[in-house]
């Protein structure tokens, strides 16, 4: 563990938005007096109806309920487009940069965006889409993407964003499990050069979920794709004949926002749930201080909008703030592992939030990449997605950042809507490698395996102590899913998944998850999910799943596999398999390694015992711990003389 401190750099302790004693002083304010805080929080929005109940909340199974801001109304669109038009309508809105460095890129004022997100929202309304209906976007990282968007939520459907990487199975279940009657998509997708077939992974979902009435399609590469009558709509025809102004929807501060699926240890992905009032307060408010923001500032965190942190930090956070956002569609390493560097340069880009994953596989490709380019325009440096090791994080603060940027490692989760624990630059002196501080509003607690709170230095499962705007609030169609899977295993108390520790000076350290959920390059996987696509193949009997340590993705995915009795396991099936699973559920499901086992470590009543197959996937084999209640020890041995050469 790094013992290093780095300082607040004086200049940022003297300007930002917030000092170490503000930071203190706030969040004690926003424990001590939440009515008080986010009352005066909320005025930073502009309200409907303005609200006169502020928390109404509890986690208690007697009167489980969570609201924010109950009675107020609000329009969310109007909150990011139409409250900056009278002063920043000629500012630049989005700054969007191609896949291809050749290609030219584009420039959107909030003038022209308010424009294109109230003639989409006029589109969707003309083909049925009103207040409360489900719209599935499968796009790729393109303006139209944040168009879509905010015209759903201008007239107050309900948006429900599948990531442009995931199968035409995963998107046919994510469209039917919220029932979406409109998809909205591209002829193809650009990603480091490579094309991805959108639109026939649409129509091939669509043979699943035959409900969907509409679909608009973007003409991205101009591919010639198939077009069905009365269905499918090419987006620029649709949007040629409506009005630029539509009014926005008064909607309810708890009616829903948007949908977005994420995986979780059990079953099917959960569609977490997102209510218009709460959210909107957090996303501004954090991405206010988190980013030391102030309006106008160019902007960029490189997340895609088919996450989470790409709703909050690439689209509503910054518009909301009136800020100047980038979009990037390409990849890091596209057409060279300078790209990110350049892109900084080409744009002035003053902010930077990425993922560490990236990071590490830059940093593998040697510091020149990054020298050659000038950075001189970045202060801030953000990390997300999944714990940053302090090499990394050293090489982002001494090469990339050049000893001048602070770094905020941002620690949340899609059910936290916004960053919940995080440094702040101009307040937190920075320990590489901790997500350091609560935000305002964020109680987190420490616990035993026995639901003991830990106090001071200590190690156990995070836990958040009380409810903040931005959480989740239910999972859709299953609330009863909700309230098992967050508010059980400690009763009284939000429980995030993840390990934790605490240092003597009260810096949080996430030690990754404790559930069966693995983070695979910042990307949240149920072992569960991988298990039943491989279940799913003829020649698979049974599958367990786990994580293992992986030098650039963080964690690698590691799947040990029984065939049926009459197969004879080998190297063709092994990558069948691996077809297998991408087409199942994306690329970002490939298995990094199988292992063929004619058995897997069972107890006694049959249950796998994961823990021995995670130090196995480890090559942690020294100590496998307590084996005496494996029904048969030879499975083991098995195990680990047929470890494959590529683990
Ligand atoms: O394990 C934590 C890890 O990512 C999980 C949440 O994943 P997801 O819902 O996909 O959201 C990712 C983007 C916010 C968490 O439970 N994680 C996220 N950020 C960090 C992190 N782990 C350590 N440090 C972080 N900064």
């Amino acid at each position: 563990m790094s013992q290093t401190v780095y300082p607040v750099p004086a200049e940022w302790a003297a300007n930002a938005l917030v000092d170490e004693a503000g930071y203190r002083e706030m969040h004690r304010r926003s424990l001590d007096d939440p009515e008080g805080f986010w009352a005066e929080q909320a005025k930073r929005i502009d309200w409907i109806t303005p609200f006169t109940r502020v928390k109404e909340t509890s986690f208690d199974e007697a009167d489980f309920g969570i609201r924010w801001f109950g009675d107020g109304a609000l329009n969310l669109s109007a909150n990011c487009l139409d409250r900056h038009l009278e002063a920043r309508g000629d500012q630049v809105a989005i700054l969007w940069e191609p896949d291809s460095p050749d290609e030219p890129e584009r420039r959107i004022t909030y003038r022209q965006l308010h424009a294109d997100v109230c003639r989409f929202a006029n589109l969707l309304k003309s083909r049925g889409v009103g207040k409360g209906d489900r719209v599935t976007i499968y796009l790729p990282m393109v303006p139209e993407a944040a168009v879509a968007m905010l015209a759903c939520s201008r007239i107050g459907a309900i948006h429900s964003i599948v990531f442009a990487g995931f199968s035409p199975e995963a998107l046919a279940g994510r469209i039917q499990d919220c029932d979406s009657r409109v998809v909205i998509t591209a002829d193809e997708g650009l990603r480091g050069g490579r094309k991805v077939p959108l639109k026939a992974n649409v129509d091939a979902a669509l043979n699943h979920a035959p409900g969907v009435e509409t679909v608009v399609v973007l003409k991205r590469t101009g591919a010639d794709v198939a077009m069905r009558d009365g269905r499918d709509i090419d987006w620029a025809d649709g949007i040629a004949e409506q009005s630029a102004e539509c009014e926005p929807t008064a909607m309810g501060a708890e009616d829903p926002l948007f949908i977005l699926y994420t995986s979780g240890s059990t079953g099917k992905p959960k569609g977490v749930l997102h209510t218009t009032g709460g959210y909107t307060v957090w996303a501004a408010m954090t991405h206010e201080y988190v980013f030391d923001y102030r309006p106008g500032q160019i902007y960029w965190c490189a997340a895609d909008v088919g996450w989470v942190t790409g709703h909050t930090y690439v689209i509503y956070g910054p518009l909301l703030n009136g800020g100047t956002t980038v979009m990037f569609e390409g990849v890091p390493n596209f057409p060279d592992p300078s790209r990110f560097w350049q892109v900084v340069d080409k744009f002035g880009v003053e902010i930077f939030y990425g993922a560490p994953t990236a990071l590490r596989a830059l940093m593998r490709e040697g510091d020149e990449w990054v020298a050659k380019t000038s950075r001189k325009s970045l202060r801030l440096l953000g990390s997300v997605g999944e714990p940053i090791n302090p090499e990394a994080w050293e090489w982002y603060y001494r090469v990339v950042g050049e000893e001048r940027c602070p770094i905020v490692d941002t620690w949340w989760q899609t059910e936290t809507g916004g960053a919940t624990i995080t440094p702040l630059p101009g307040a937190t002196p920075m320990k590489p490698g901790s997500a350091s501080w609560p935000m305002f509003g964020v109680k987190p607690l420490l616990l035993d395996a026995d639901g003991n709170v830990l106090e001071g230095a200590a190690e156990g499962s995070l836990v958040i102590a009380d409810s903040w705007p931005g959480q989740m609030r239910t999972v859709w169609g299953d609330h009863d899913r909700f309230f098992q899977t967050y508010f059980t295993t400690y009763k009284g108390y939000y429980f995030t998944g993840d390990g934790c520790r605490r240092d003597a000076d009260g810096y949080y350290w996430i030690t990754g998850r404790i559930d069966d959920v693995i983070n695979v390059s910042g990307h949240r996987m149920g072992t569960a999910e991988i298990e039943s696509a491989l279940v799913a193949h003829s020649k698979v009997a049974e599958a367990a799943v786990v994580g293992m340590p992986h030098p650039v993705k963080g964690q690698g995915i590691y799947a040990y596999v029984t065939t049926n009795a009459e197969v004879e396991p080998d190297d063709a099936l092994r990558a069948e398999l691996v077809k297998w699973v991408r087409t199942e559920i994306g690329p970002i499901a490939t298995p990094d390694v199988i292992q063929f086992a004619p058995a897997l470590p069972k107890t006694r009543s049959g249950k796998i015992m994961r823990r021995i197959l995670r130090k196995i996937a480890e090559n942690d084999t020294g100590n496998l711990g307590d084996t005496s209640t494996l029904a048969d020890p030879s499975v083991v041995d098995h195990l680990l003389a047929n470890r494959p050469a590529t683990a």
